[in-house]
């Protein structure tokens, strides 16, 4: 395995026993996890999934993506939480987060994730003049926001391309069977990929959800495969100490217990950023019910260390980092030695700034650990497909794992439907009208 969890900043936060106490509830929650004998267990398709998809689909994903690199300037993909996230991280995490900007292949914008209609308007500019494929993405086929963006959409792609043209650049993901797109998708004529009955949105990045626009910037999505396929070989592995996905989920349940109530995602990588956002959706849409859980934040450094670095060292002792530390990112850039030296950096000249980023790691680790702020390490290798697979599955596993040592069902979230309930009471949707007197009033006290 590429990926190694690394305690060694972290170990001296805990008890002797905080790690080794918590091993039959690890066992039990893997076995849960196997098994399929715990909550939520309609919804562990992604658990063999690096190993156990469906080929003949996957073929068809990687043609799709020729196609649409072949004939479209701009892919726009729709889509919020779980059918958005993962496919925008791992284009970022493999390319940079200029990937538009840098690439001379097809440009990849994402909308359907909020309801502004500047944003939407926006990227309708951007499509202007350059040719266009969609790909649509909706499990459940109803959510408010992306079905909004595919009505503005659909009508732009018909009017620019005719519906018979529009249908062939328009790619559907959703449910095999049910639902509004996946009946509309028929009746057009869509390609349509499916989203497993027994995978969730933010457990999905490895189906179709996140494959169809990863492989159209240009990734090996047979590499990001097989790295995930390593990791569900290697985190079968029943004994905790040597299995550092158990680990990581053990601990990081093991600091809650103590009053870590907050988890920060940390990477010295710019690219990692929208990584943060998908890390942040698993754990705190899994995790965060009955009032339980850790709650997942994020930081880029040394970004972050300019804004919340102050709260970090000093603030109330209420946080851990888990900090992803990835030896080999891209290109890297020579410090040179400058005649006047005005800045006083020739001390300098000669390094790399992977070096001076390395220090900063290094030195903001110890920084942190000495103002009472325990930190695990997850090391990568480089920013590469495999690495990002074995990554990908740690972190939904380690998932799994944690939310049933917190004692919650991981798999759903119940909690995400309380504004859309009053969203459309106010906007007053047909079936909604007691609750929306009730919320008018409330609102006009
Ligand atoms: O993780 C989840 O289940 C959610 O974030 C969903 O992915 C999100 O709400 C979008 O749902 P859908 O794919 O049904 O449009």
């Amino acid at each position: 395995m590429a990926l190694k969890l690394n305690c060694k900043y972290a170990e001296s936060f805990l008890g002797e026993n905080d790690l080794t106490g918590l091993k039959g509830q690890v066992e039990e929650a893997a076995e849960k996890l196997q098994k399929g004998t715990g909550l939520g267990n309609g919804f562990l398709g992604w658990v063999n999934l690096p190993t156990d998809y469906d080929k003949q689909e996957f073929e068809r994903i990687k043609k799709a993506a020729e196609t649409i690199k072949s004939n479209s300037k701009v892919l726009i993909v729709i889509g919020i939480g779980g059918s958005y996230l993962g496919a925008r991280a791992a284009i970022e995490f493999l390319n940079s987060n200029n990937y538009n900007e840098l690439t001379s292949g097809t440009k990849i914008y994402f909308t359907g994730n909020s309801i502004s209609g500047s944003a939407l308007s926006e990227l309708m500019k951007i499509c202007e003049g350059k040719d266009v494929s969609l790909n649509v993405i909706s499990k459940s086929g109803t959510t408010t926001e992306p079905a909004i963006a595919f009505r503005v959409f659909k009508e732009y792609m018909e009017n620019r391309y005719g519906k018979q043209e529009a249908a062939k650049r328009i790619f559907c993901t959703t449910d095999k069977a049910k639902g509004t797109l996946k009946k509309l998708a028929d009746e057009e004529g869509y390609e349509c990929f499916v989203i497993p009955d027994n995978i969730g949105g933010r457990f999905s990045v490895l189906t179709a959800v996140g494959l169809l626009p990863i492989a159209v910037s240009g990734a090996d999505i047979d590499k990001l495969m097989q790295g995930a396929a390593k990791a569900e070989k290697a985190y079968k592995e029943t004994d905790l100490l040597k299995n550092d996905c158990y680990k990581y989920a053990a601990l990081r349940n093991a600091f809650l217990r103590r009053g870590y109530m907050i988890e920060l995602l940390a990477a010295y990588e710019p690219r990692f950023s929208m990584m943060n956002e998908w890390f942040k959706q698993l754990y705190g849409e899994s995790e965060g019910k009955d009032h339980k859980g850790l709650f997942p934040a994020s930081v880029i450094f040394s970004t972050d260390l300019h804004s919340m670095g102050q709260y970090i060292q000093d603030g109330r002792r209420i946080l851990f980092e888990t900090v992803v530390n990835i030896k080999e990112c891209g290109e890297d850039i020579e410090i040179k030695e400058n005649a006047d030296n005005g800045d006083g950096l020739n001390f300098l000249a000669g390094k790399k700034m992977s070096y001076v980023n390395e220090k900063a790691f290094l030195g903001t680790v110890l920084a942190h650990n000495d103002g009472g702020v325990p930190n695990l390490i997850i090391e990568l290798d480089k920013a590469d497909e495999e690495n990002l697979g074995e990554l990908i599955y740690f972190f939904e596993k380690a998932c799994g794992i944690s939310g049933y040592l917190l004692g919650v069902n991981p798999f759903d979230q119940p909690g995400v439907e309380s504004y859309k309930k009053n969203m459309f009471a106010l906007l007053g949707k047909p079936g909604y009208e007691s609750e929306k007197e009730k919320l008018e009033a409330k609102l006009s006290k």
